[in-house]
């Protein structure tokens, strides 16, 4: 596992360079293949996903709120937040939001989480813990704002070879901008934010699901 050592201006580089892409792609994201894929990838991790009656949930980098949509007519009595980095996605996500006022979006980011500890009964994230620079805040996060015995699901991209096209999206040869997990790497991760992981399932061949409980 590689932890980038970076300064505040490198930081807010790097955020800014995320940000300024996701604005770019949110007109088109939902017209796009990937999304037919998302889009399945949501509908597998539905099969996994236990909530309690009135769940709270939140979903970090949730782009244009398909799963949040998805998440909310599954669960009628679910209440959802959506984060993100890209306010262009959460303009889409806010005219796309059948379930107001049940769902919300909000504009943040994930290493600094604007909400106050034990609050969620869950946190998903999908095919987006891979662009965020500093994994181990974002995990302390994510166990910060968990109630006790919440869930963190994180659902991403877990084969080398599947990346080509997702950099040519991002019109990128960095690898050093997306970075992939390892079933071993999400468990250390999940360890050292105090979050147990409870197992790893296959939702299609390079996207894996690893289920954290705090
Ligand atoms: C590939 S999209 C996935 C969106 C959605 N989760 C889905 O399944 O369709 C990745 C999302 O992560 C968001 N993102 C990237 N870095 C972020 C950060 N540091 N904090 C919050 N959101 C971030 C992007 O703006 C983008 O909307």
């Amino acid at each position: 596992m590689v932890f980038i050592e970076t300064n505040n201006e490198m930081t807010n580089d790097f955020v800014s360079n995320k940000q300024r892409l996701f604005d770019r792609w949110a007109p088109s994201y939902d017209c796009l293949f990937p999304s037919v894929i998302y889009q399945a990838i949501h509908q597998r991790l539905l099969k996994y996903v236990n909530l309690p009656p009135k769940a709270r949930v939140l979903d970090m980098g949730c782009g244009t709120g398909r799963l949040l949509n998805r998440l909310a007519s599954q669960f009628p009595n679910l209440h959802g937040t959506g984060l993100d980095l890209s306010s262009e996605m959460l303009r889409f996500a806010r005219s796309s939001n059948c379930h107001h006022p049940r769902l919300i979006y909000l504009r943040g980011e994930a290493d600094t989480l604007p909400f106050a500890e034990n609050q969620f009964d869950a946190v998903f994230s999908t095919i987006s813990f891979l662009h965020y620079l500093h994994p181990e805040h974002v995990l302390n996060q994510v166990a910060r704002v968990l109630k006790p015995h919440g869930s963190f699901y994180l659902v991403d991209i877990n084969c080398p070879q599947f990346l080509e096209p997702y950099l040519q999206v991002f019109q990128t040869t960095s690898a050093e901008a997306i970075r992939l997990y390892s079933r071993e790497s999400r468990q250390q991760l999940g360890a050292n934010a105090q979050l147990k992981c409870l197992g790893h399932h296959s939702l299609l061949t390079p996207v894996l699901l690893t289920v954290f409980s705090k």
